[in-house]
Protein backbone atom coordinates (compact mmCIF):
# COMPACT_ATOMS: atom_id res chain seq x y z
CA UNK A 1 0.00 0.00 0.00
CA UNK A 2 2.47 2.37 1.29
CA UNK A 3 4.72 1.70 -2.22
CA UNK A 4 1.33 3.10 -4.37
CA UNK A 5 1.22 6.38 -2.58
CA UNK A 6 4.55 6.55 -2.75
CA UNK A 7 4.12 6.31 -6.62
CA UNK A 8 1.33 8.21 -6.64
CA UNK A 9 3.42 11.15 -4.46
CA UNK A 10 6.20 11.42 -7.35
CA UNK A 11 3.84 11.51 -9.67
CA UNK A 12 2.33 14.84 -8.34
CA UNK A 13 5.65 15.77 -7.74
CA UNK A 14 6.43 15.10 -11.68
CA UNK A 15 3.45 17.01 -12.64
CA UNK A 16 4.62 20.24 -10.08
CA UNK A 17 8.01 20.27 -11.91
CA UNK A 18 6.14 20.60 -15.37
CA UNK A 19 3.91 22.59 -14.37
CA UNK A 20 6.51 24.66 -12.17
CA UNK A 21 8.68 25.13 -15.61
CA UNK A 22 5.85 26.04 -17.18
CA UNK A 23 4.78 29.13 -14.71
CA UNK A 24 9.08 30.07 -14.75
CA UNK A 25 8.38 31.09 -18.77
CA UNK A 26 6.91 34.51 -17.61
CA UNK A 27 8.09 36.98 -14.80
CA UNK A 28 4.33 37.56 -13.42
CA UNK A 29 3.76 33.56 -12.66
CA UNK A 30 7.77 32.88 -11.98
CA UNK A 31 7.31 32.94 -8.15
CA UNK A 32 4.46 30.47 -8.57
CA UNK A 33 6.16 28.37 -10.25
CA UNK A 34 9.26 28.40 -8.09
CA UNK A 35 6.79 27.55 -5.20
CA UNK A 36 4.92 24.63 -7.06
CA UNK A 37 8.08 23.09 -7.74
CA UNK A 38 9.86 23.16 -4.25
CA UNK A 39 6.40 21.97 -3.11
CA UNK A 40 6.44 19.39 -5.02
CA UNK A 41 10.16 18.35 -4.44
CA UNK A 42 9.49 18.37 -0.45
CA UNK A 43 6.88 15.96 -0.74
CA UNK A 44 9.25 13.84 -2.97
CA UNK A 45 11.78 13.91 -0.51
CA UNK A 46 9.56 13.72 2.79
CA UNK A 47 7.17 10.35 0.97
CA UNK A 48 10.69 9.04 0.54
CA UNK A 49 11.87 8.86 4.08
CA UNK A 50 8.76 7.81 5.36
CA UNK A 51 7.07 5.45 2.73
CA UNK A 52 10.00 4.27 0.59
CA UNK A 53 10.33 0.03 1.80
CA UNK A 54 12.80 -1.93 0.35
CA UNK A 55 11.92 -5.59 -1.35
CA UNK A 56 12.43 -7.00 2.33
CA UNK A 57 10.03 -4.34 3.31
CA UNK A 58 12.55 -2.06 5.46
CA UNK A 59 12.24 1.72 5.61
CA UNK A 60 15.10 4.14 5.34
CA UNK A 61 17.52 4.07 7.99
CA UNK A 62 19.67 6.33 9.78
CA UNK A 63 16.75 9.45 9.42
CA UNK A 64 18.36 11.45 12.50
CA UNK A 65 21.17 12.05 10.12
CA UNK A 66 19.29 12.62 7.38
CA UNK A 67 17.66 14.92 9.17
CA UNK A 68 20.14 16.94 10.16
CA UNK A 69 21.71 17.20 6.84
CA UNK A 70 18.56 18.53 5.63
CA UNK A 71 18.57 21.25 8.67
CA UNK A 72 21.89 22.16 7.66
CA UNK A 73 21.96 22.46 3.49
CA UNK A 74 18.31 24.33 4.37
CA UNK A 75 19.71 26.90 6.51
CA UNK A 76 22.80 27.46 4.31
CA UNK A 77 20.71 27.59 0.97
CA UNK A 78 18.17 30.34 2.84
CA UNK A 79 20.67 32.31 4.25
CA UNK A 80 23.01 32.36 1.05
CA UNK A 81 19.70 33.31 -1.02
CA UNK A 82 18.58 35.84 1.36
CA UNK A 83 22.07 37.77 1.53
CA UNK A 84 23.08 37.46 -2.03
CA UNK A 85 23.24 40.74 -4.21
CA UNK A 86 21.52 40.62 -7.79
CA UNK A 87 24.87 40.78 -9.54
CA UNK A 88 26.40 38.13 -7.57
CA UNK A 89 23.20 35.83 -8.73
CA UNK A 90 25.16 33.71 -11.70
CA UNK A 91 28.05 32.73 -8.91
CA UNK A 92 25.50 31.51 -6.59
CA UNK A 93 23.33 29.80 -9.71
CA UNK A 94 26.66 28.12 -10.47
CA UNK A 95 27.57 27.26 -6.68
CA UNK A 96 24.59 25.52 -6.17
CA UNK A 97 24.72 23.39 -9.10
CA UNK A 98 28.21 22.25 -8.48
CA UNK A 99 26.20 20.57 -5.16
CA UNK A 100 24.18 19.42 -7.46
CA UNK A 101 26.74 17.57 -9.57
CA UNK A 102 28.51 16.56 -5.94
CA UNK A 103 25.11 15.04 -5.10
CA UNK A 104 25.28 12.71 -8.62
CA UNK A 105 29.06 11.97 -8.19
CA UNK A 106 28.58 10.82 -4.05
CA UNK A 107 25.51 8.42 -5.78
CA UNK A 108 27.90 6.68 -8.03
CA UNK A 109 30.91 6.55 -5.38
CA UNK A 110 28.27 5.09 -2.91
CA UNK A 111 27.04 2.68 -5.64
CA UNK A 112 29.86 1.74 -6.53
CA UNK A 113 29.84 -0.67 -3.67
CA UNK A 114 26.87 -2.63 -5.41
CA UNK A 115 28.07 -2.69 -8.59
CA UNK A 116 27.33 -5.99 -9.40
CA UNK A 117 23.79 -5.37 -8.90
CA UNK A 118 23.51 -2.91 -10.65
CA UNK A 119 24.38 -0.95 -13.66
CA UNK A 120 28.01 0.13 -14.05
CA UNK A 121 27.29 1.81 -16.79
CA UNK A 122 24.48 4.54 -15.52
CA UNK A 123 27.06 4.70 -12.36
CA UNK A 124 29.99 5.74 -14.39
CA UNK A 125 27.84 7.93 -16.11
CA UNK A 126 26.84 9.79 -12.95
CA UNK A 127 30.32 9.66 -12.36
CA UNK A 128 32.17 11.24 -14.99
CA UNK A 129 29.18 13.90 -15.56
CA UNK A 130 28.65 15.01 -12.25
CA UNK A 131 32.27 15.31 -11.26
CA UNK A 132 32.77 17.14 -14.07
CA UNK A 133 29.83 19.24 -13.57
CA UNK A 134 31.42 19.56 -9.70
CA UNK A 135 34.15 20.93 -10.40
CA UNK A 136 33.33 23.00 -13.25
CA UNK A 137 30.96 24.79 -11.42
CA UNK A 138 33.16 25.66 -8.71
CA UNK A 139 35.94 27.01 -11.39
CA UNK A 140 32.96 28.97 -12.56
CA UNK A 141 31.89 30.11 -9.82
CA UNK A 142 35.33 31.42 -8.78
CA UNK A 143 36.21 33.19 -11.55
CA UNK A 144 32.71 34.63 -11.38
CA UNK A 145 33.75 35.53 -7.78
CA UNK A 146 37.00 37.14 -8.99
CA UNK A 147 38.63 34.37 -6.43
CA UNK A 148 40.13 32.71 -9.84
CA UNK A 149 42.20 34.16 -12.58
CA UNK A 150 41.13 33.76 -16.10
CA UNK A 151 44.13 31.59 -16.84
CA UNK A 152 45.49 30.18 -20.64
CA UNK A 153 47.97 27.97 -20.61
CA UNK A 154 49.40 27.14 -24.10
CA UNK A 155 47.83 23.88 -25.94
CA UNK A 156 44.89 23.97 -23.30
CA UNK A 157 42.04 23.03 -25.31
CA UNK A 158 44.05 20.04 -26.69
CA UNK A 159 45.23 18.71 -23.28
CA UNK A 160 41.42 18.84 -22.59
CA UNK A 161 40.50 16.91 -25.65
CA UNK A 162 43.18 14.19 -24.86
CA UNK A 163 41.88 13.89 -21.27
CA UNK A 164 37.97 13.62 -22.38
CA UNK A 165 39.02 10.82 -24.93
CA UNK A 166 41.12 9.32 -22.16
CA UNK A 167 38.28 9.40 -19.68
CA UNK A 168 35.82 7.92 -22.58
CA UNK A 169 37.98 5.31 -23.81
CA UNK A 170 38.64 4.32 -19.86
CA UNK A 171 35.18 3.94 -18.94
CA UNK A 172 34.52 1.85 -22.32
CA UNK A 173 37.24 -0.57 -21.93
CA UNK A 174 39.00 -0.97 -19.03
CA UNK A 175 35.73 -0.58 -16.35
CA UNK A 176 33.13 -2.18 -18.99
CA UNK A 177 35.06 -4.42 -20.95
CA UNK A 178 37.24 -5.71 -17.86
CA UNK A 179 35.37 -5.69 -15.30
CA UNK A 180 37.61 -6.79 -12.88
CA UNK A 181 40.25 -4.06 -12.83
CA UNK A 182 36.69 -1.68 -12.06
CA UNK A 183 38.37 -0.52 -8.12
CA UNK A 184 41.42 1.12 -9.36
CA UNK A 185 39.78 2.54 -12.95
CA UNK A 186 37.08 3.62 -10.76
CA UNK A 187 38.84 6.04 -8.33
CA UNK A 188 41.24 7.07 -11.47
CA UNK A 189 38.17 8.23 -13.48
CA UNK A 190 37.26 10.17 -10.31
CA UNK A 191 40.12 11.92 -10.37
CA UNK A 192 40.38 12.39 -14.45
CA UNK A 193 37.01 13.58 -14.75
CA UNK A 194 37.46 16.56 -11.64
CA UNK A 195 40.92 17.23 -13.36
CA UNK A 196 38.59 17.32 -16.76
CA UNK A 197 35.74 19.84 -15.17
CA UNK A 198 38.57 22.26 -14.44
CA UNK A 199 40.65 21.99 -17.04
CA UNK A 200 37.16 22.55 -19.49
CA UNK A 201 36.13 25.84 -17.34
CA UNK A 202 39.41 27.70 -16.77
CA UNK A 203 40.19 29.12 -20.51
CA UNK A 204 36.51 30.28 -20.55
CA UNK A 205 36.14 33.95 -21.23
CA UNK A 206 34.97 34.97 -17.57
CA UNK A 207 32.17 36.72 -19.27
CA UNK A 208 31.18 33.55 -20.66
CA UNK A 209 30.65 32.30 -17.13
CA UNK A 210 26.55 32.82 -17.27
CA UNK A 211 26.40 30.34 -20.62
CA UNK A 212 29.02 28.14 -19.63
CA UNK A 213 26.97 27.71 -15.79
CA UNK A 214 23.78 27.08 -18.24
CA UNK A 215 25.89 24.05 -19.70
CA UNK A 216 26.76 22.39 -16.85
CA UNK A 217 23.46 22.64 -15.66
CA UNK A 218 22.52 20.81 -18.04
CA UNK A 219 25.03 18.11 -16.96
CA UNK A 220 24.08 17.75 -13.41
CA UNK A 221 20.19 17.26 -14.99
CA UNK A 222 21.59 14.28 -17.11
CA UNK A 223 23.64 13.04 -13.63
CA UNK A 224 20.64 13.22 -11.68
CA UNK A 225 18.79 11.05 -14.11
CA UNK A 226 21.27 8.79 -13.67
CA UNK A 227 20.64 8.62 -10.11
CA UNK A 228 16.70 8.38 -11.01
CA UNK A 229 17.92 5.15 -13.12
CA UNK A 230 19.86 3.79 -10.33
CA UNK A 231 17.31 3.50 -7.79
CA UNK A 232 14.41 3.24 -10.55
CA UNK A 233 12.95 6.48 -8.92
CA UNK A 234 11.05 8.21 -11.08
CA UNK A 235 10.58 11.63 -10.02
CA UNK A 236 14.25 11.82 -9.91
CA UNK A 237 14.36 10.92 -13.44
CA UNK A 238 12.08 13.12 -14.14
CA UNK A 239 13.30 15.95 -12.32
CA UNK A 240 17.14 15.40 -13.61
CA UNK A 241 15.49 14.88 -17.54
CA UNK A 242 13.98 18.30 -17.27
CA UNK A 243 16.96 20.07 -16.02
CA UNK A 244 19.37 18.35 -17.96
CA UNK A 245 16.62 19.31 -20.93
CA UNK A 246 16.05 22.77 -20.04
CA UNK A 247 19.59 23.79 -19.67
CA UNK A 248 20.62 22.77 -22.86
CA UNK A 249 17.39 24.83 -24.20
CA UNK A 250 18.61 28.03 -22.38
CA UNK A 251 22.66 27.39 -23.34
CA UNK A 252 21.21 27.37 -27.05
CA UNK A 253 19.39 30.25 -26.54
CA UNK A 254 21.86 32.29 -24.82
CA UNK A 255 23.97 31.28 -27.89
CA UNK A 256 21.37 32.28 -30.23
CA UNK A 257 20.24 35.66 -28.40
CA UNK A 258 24.53 36.47 -28.87
CA UNK A 259 24.69 35.33 -32.53
CA UNK A 260 27.56 32.46 -31.36
CA UNK A 261 28.35 29.26 -31.71
CA UNK A 262 28.96 26.89 -28.27
CA UNK A 263 32.12 26.28 -29.77
CA UNK A 264 32.77 29.96 -30.09
CA UNK A 265 31.99 30.44 -26.38
CA UNK A 266 33.58 27.53 -25.37
CA UNK A 267 36.75 28.15 -26.91
CA UNK A 268 36.57 32.12 -28.10
CA UNK A 269 38.10 33.66 -24.59
CA UNK A 270 35.37 36.63 -24.89
CA UNK A 271 35.19 39.72 -22.46
CA UNK A 272 38.12 38.14 -20.80
CA UNK A 273 39.91 41.05 -19.58
CA UNK A 274 40.22 42.31 -23.26
CA UNK A 275 38.01 45.27 -22.58
CA UNK A 276 38.67 48.89 -23.59
CA UNK A 277 40.52 51.21 -21.13
CA UNK A 278 38.52 54.02 -22.89
CA UNK A 279 41.16 55.27 -25.72
CA UNK A 280 39.08 55.70 -28.98
CA UNK A 281 39.65 54.12 -32.19
CA UNK A 282 36.06 55.62 -33.38
CA UNK A 283 36.24 58.91 -35.36
CA UNK A 284 34.55 61.42 -34.10
CA UNK A 285 32.96 63.42 -30.65
CA UNK A 286 30.69 62.52 -27.87
CA UNK A 287 28.51 65.13 -26.59
CA UNK A 288 27.73 65.16 -22.87
CA UNK A 289 24.73 66.85 -20.78
CA UNK A 290 23.92 67.20 -17.44
CA UNK A 291 21.06 65.72 -15.67
CA UNK A 292 19.22 68.85 -15.63
CA UNK A 293 19.32 69.34 -19.70
CA UNK A 294 18.71 65.64 -19.19
CA UNK A 295 15.50 66.44 -17.08
CA UNK A 296 13.99 69.28 -19.46
CA UNK A 297 14.43 66.60 -22.49
CA UNK A 298 11.90 64.10 -20.74
CA UNK A 299 9.59 66.25 -19.19
CA UNK A 300 8.65 67.75 -22.68
CA UNK A 301 8.46 63.95 -23.81
CA UNK A 302 5.56 62.02 -25.08
CA UNK A 303 7.25 58.65 -25.09
CA UNK A 304 10.29 57.34 -23.67
CA UNK A 305 11.94 54.09 -23.86
CA UNK A 306 13.93 52.82 -20.78
CA UNK A 307 16.96 50.26 -22.27
CA UNK A 308 18.14 48.88 -18.69
CA UNK A 309 21.48 46.51 -19.18
CA UNK A 310 24.16 45.28 -16.43
CA UNK A 311 25.09 48.62 -15.19
CA UNK A 312 21.38 49.05 -13.71
CA UNK A 313 22.36 45.86 -11.38
CA UNK A 314 25.75 47.00 -10.77
CA UNK A 315 24.47 50.58 -9.50
CA UNK A 316 21.16 49.08 -7.82
CA UNK A 317 19.18 51.40 -9.78
CA UNK A 318 16.05 49.40 -10.27
CA UNK A 319 13.93 51.60 -7.15
CA UNK A 320 14.87 54.77 -8.50
CA UNK A 321 14.40 53.83 -12.02
CA UNK A 322 10.86 53.07 -11.29
CA UNK A 323 10.57 56.04 -9.87
CA UNK A 324 11.71 58.01 -12.89
CA UNK A 325 9.13 56.20 -14.53
CA UNK A 326 6.03 56.78 -12.37
CA UNK A 327 7.31 60.83 -12.32
CA UNK A 328 7.15 60.84 -15.83
CA UNK A 329 3.94 58.91 -16.00
CA UNK A 330 2.09 61.25 -14.10
CA UNK A 331 3.41 64.28 -16.20
CA UNK A 332 1.37 62.28 -18.78
CA UNK A 333 4.47 60.69 -20.48
CA UNK A 334 3.92 57.29 -22.09
CA UNK A 335 7.04 55.04 -20.61
CA UNK A 336 8.03 51.69 -21.35
CA UNK A 337 11.40 49.35 -20.99
CA UNK A 338 13.28 47.86 -23.71
CA UNK A 339 13.98 44.41 -22.44
CA UNK A 340 17.46 42.52 -24.79
CA UNK A 341 17.33 38.61 -24.31
CA UNK A 342 20.91 38.98 -23.19
CA UNK A 343 21.17 42.21 -20.47
CA UNK A 344 22.87 41.82 -17.91
CA UNK A 345 24.59 38.33 -16.98
CA UNK A 346 22.07 35.96 -16.54
CA UNK A 347 18.66 34.97 -18.02
CA UNK A 348 15.70 37.54 -17.59
CA UNK A 349 18.12 39.47 -15.47
CA UNK A 350 16.12 42.67 -15.90
CA UNK A 351 12.73 41.28 -15.69
CA UNK A 352 13.62 40.07 -11.95
CA UNK A 353 15.91 43.60 -11.16
CA UNK A 354 12.85 45.73 -12.06
CA UNK A 355 9.85 43.25 -10.49
CA UNK A 356 12.21 43.75 -7.20
CA UNK A 357 10.90 47.50 -7.95
CA UNK A 358 7.36 46.48 -8.82
CA UNK A 359 7.59 47.72 -12.20
CA UNK A 360 4.57 46.46 -13.74
CA UNK A 361 5.12 43.77 -16.37
CA UNK A 362 3.28 44.63 -18.83
CA UNK A 363 5.53 47.95 -19.62
CA UNK A 364 8.19 45.53 -19.82
CA UNK A 365 8.31 44.67 -23.99
CA UNK A 366 10.59 42.28 -25.60
CA UNK A 367 13.55 43.41 -27.97
CA UNK A 368 11.30 42.45 -31.36
CA UNK A 369 8.25 44.13 -30.24
CA UNK A 370 10.00 47.82 -29.00
CA UNK A 371 12.57 47.61 -31.72
CA UNK A 372 9.57 49.13 -34.39
CA UNK A 373 8.29 52.21 -31.76
CA UNK A 374 11.36 53.72 -31.39
CA UNK A 375 11.03 55.71 -34.20
CA UNK A 376 7.97 56.91 -32.52
CA UNK A 377 9.82 57.61 -29.51
CA UNK A 378 11.44 60.69 -28.20
CA UNK A 379 13.74 59.96 -25.91
CA UNK A 380 15.57 56.60 -25.59
CA UNK A 381 17.14 56.64 -22.04
CA UNK A 382 20.05 53.88 -21.69
CA UNK A 383 21.07 52.72 -18.33
CA UNK A 384 23.97 50.81 -18.21
CA UNK A 385 23.50 49.15 -21.20
CA UNK A 386 27.01 48.59 -23.95
CA UNK A 387 26.41 45.66 -26.13
CA UNK A 388 22.76 45.43 -26.58
CA UNK A 389 22.56 49.01 -28.01
CA UNK A 390 25.88 48.51 -30.40
CA UNK A 391 25.24 49.08 -33.77
CA UNK A 392 28.51 47.43 -34.83
CA UNK A 393 26.37 44.52 -34.37
CA UNK A 394 24.66 45.58 -37.76
CA UNK A 395 27.13 47.75 -39.34
CA UNK A 396 30.43 46.13 -38.81
CA UNK A 397 31.28 42.24 -40.02
CA UNK A 398 34.67 42.55 -38.24
CA UNK A 399 33.02 43.18 -34.91
CA UNK A 400 32.79 39.93 -32.28
CA UNK A 401 29.16 41.01 -31.77
CA UNK A 402 28.15 41.07 -35.47
CA UNK A 403 24.85 39.56 -36.31
CA UNK A 404 23.48 40.05 -32.83
CA UNK A 405 20.57 41.39 -33.11
CA UNK A 406 20.43 44.61 -31.14
CA UNK A 407 17.73 47.76 -30.04
CA UNK A 408 17.71 50.10 -32.56
CA UNK A 409 17.72 52.95 -30.00
CA UNK A 410 19.41 55.15 -32.77
CA UNK A 411 16.26 55.58 -34.24
CA UNK A 412 14.65 57.62 -31.76
CA UNK A 413 14.72 61.21 -31.42
CA UNK A 414 17.02 61.94 -28.72
CA UNK A 415 19.28 59.05 -27.01
CA UNK A 416 20.63 59.75 -23.69
CA UNK A 417 23.16 57.36 -22.82
CA UNK A 418 24.15 56.73 -18.21
CA UNK A 419 27.19 55.12 -17.81
CA UNK A 420 30.49 56.11 -15.47
CA UNK A 421 32.87 56.14 -18.35
CA UNK A 422 33.75 55.20 -22.28
CA UNK A 423 34.96 51.84 -21.23
CA UNK A 424 33.33 49.01 -22.55
CA UNK A 425 30.89 46.56 -21.71
CA UNK A 426 30.85 42.64 -22.12
CA UNK A 427 32.34 42.10 -25.11
CA UNK A 428 35.05 44.33 -24.77
CA UNK A 429 34.53 46.55 -27.70
CA UNK A 430 33.83 49.99 -28.23
CA UNK A 431 30.19 51.68 -28.98
CA UNK A 432 29.91 53.91 -31.75
CA UNK A 433 26.39 54.75 -30.78
CA UNK A 434 28.22 57.00 -27.84
CA UNK A 435 29.17 58.91 -30.88
CA UNK A 436 26.08 59.48 -32.80
CA UNK A 437 24.79 62.34 -33.28
CA UNK A 438 21.50 61.66 -31.61
CA UNK A 439 23.42 61.06 -28.64
CA UNK A 440 24.10 62.84 -25.49
CA UNK A 441 26.10 61.03 -22.33
CA UNK A 442 24.84 61.17 -18.87
CA UNK A 443 28.40 60.20 -16.75
CA UNK A 444 27.33 58.92 -13.68
CA UNK A 445 26.94 55.66 -11.35
CA UNK A 446 23.76 54.72 -12.67
CA UNK A 447 21.97 54.88 -8.88
CA UNK A 448 23.39 58.47 -8.36
CA UNK A 449 22.80 59.62 -11.73
CA UNK A 450 19.04 59.02 -11.85
CA UNK A 451 18.25 60.49 -8.57
CA UNK A 452 19.75 63.50 -9.93
CA UNK A 453 17.62 63.40 -12.82
CA UNK A 454 14.19 63.03 -10.30
CA UNK A 455 14.84 66.12 -8.33
CA UNK A 456 15.46 67.79 -11.95
CA UNK A 457 12.17 66.68 -13.28
CA UNK A 458 10.85 67.78 -10.02
CA UNK A 459 12.00 70.77 -9.86
CA UNK A 460 10.29 71.72 -13.63
CA UNK A 461 7.64 71.59 -11.68
P1 LIG B 1 27.39 45.45 -20.97
O1 LIG B 1 27.60 45.45 -22.43
O2 LIG B 1 28.19 44.55 -20.14
O3 LIG B 1 27.60 46.96 -20.49
C1 LIG B 1 27.30 47.34 -19.19
C2 LIG B 1 27.74 48.79 -19.04
O4 LIG B 1 27.29 49.21 -17.76
C3 LIG B 1 29.24 48.97 -19.05
O5 LIG B 1 29.70 49.50 -20.27
C4 LIG B 1 29.53 49.90 -17.85
O6 LIG B 1 30.18 51.08 -18.31
C5 LIG B 1 28.13 50.24 -17.33
N1 LIG B 1 28.08 50.28 -15.88
C6 LIG B 1 28.67 49.44 -14.98
N2 LIG B 1 28.43 49.83 -13.74
C7 LIG B 1 27.66 50.94 -13.83
C8 LIG B 1 27.08 51.80 -12.87
N3 LIG B 1 27.26 51.62 -11.55
N4 LIG B 1 26.34 52.84 -13.30
C9 LIG B 1 26.19 53.07 -14.63
N5 LIG B 1 26.71 52.27 -15.59
C10 LIG B 1 27.44 51.23 -15.18
O7 LIG B 1 25.86 45.17 -20.59
P2 LIG B 1 24.57 44.91 -21.49
O8 LIG B 1 24.41 46.00 -22.50
O9 LIG B 1 23.48 44.63 -20.52
O10 LIG B 1 24.90 43.62 -22.31
C11 LIG B 1 25.02 42.37 -21.70
C12 LIG B 1 26.20 41.64 -22.27
O11 LIG B 1 26.41 40.46 -21.49
C13 LIG B 1 25.97 41.21 -23.71
O12 LIG B 1 27.16 41.32 -24.44
C14 LIG B 1 25.59 39.74 -23.56
O13 LIG B 1 25.90 38.97 -24.71
C15 LIG B 1 26.43 39.35 -22.37
N6 LIG B 1 25.91 38.14 -21.69
C16 LIG B 1 24.67 38.15 -21.21
C17 LIG B 1 24.17 37.00 -20.66
C18 LIG B 1 22.76 36.98 -20.20
S1 LIG B 1 22.03 35.59 -20.19
N7 LIG B 1 22.16 38.08 -19.85
C19 LIG B 1 24.96 35.86 -20.52
C20 LIG B 1 26.28 35.92 -20.99
C21 LIG B 1 26.72 37.07 -21.56
P3 LIG B 1 31.07 51.94 -17.29
O14 LIG B 1 32.07 51.03 -16.70
O15 LIG B 1 31.65 53.02 -18.15
O16 LIG B 1 30.12 52.50 -16.28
Amino acid sequence: MQKYILEIIYLIASVTFIGGLKFLGHPSTARKGNLLAAFGMTLAIFGTMFLYQTEQGNHLKNLPYIFLALGIGTLLGFVAAKKVQMTAMPEMVSLFNGMGGACAMLISLIEFQHIGEKSPLIILAGLIIGSISFSGSIVAWGKLSGKIRDLNLKFQQYISILLLLVIVYFAYDVCLLDPSSLTQSFYVLLVLSLLYGVLFVFPIGGADMPVVISLLNSFTGVAAACGGFLYDNKVMLVGGILVGSAGTLLTIVMCNAMNRSLLNVLIGNFGSGTASTGTSSIQGNIKELTSSDAAILMKYAKKVVIVPGYGLAVAQAQHVVHELELLLESEGIEVKYAIHPVAGRMPGHMNVLLAESNVSYDKLVEMEEINPEFTTTDVVLVVGANDVVNPAAKTDPSSPIYGMPILDVEAAQHVIVNKRSMKAGYAGIENELFYHPKTSMLFGDAKKALTQLVSEIKALG
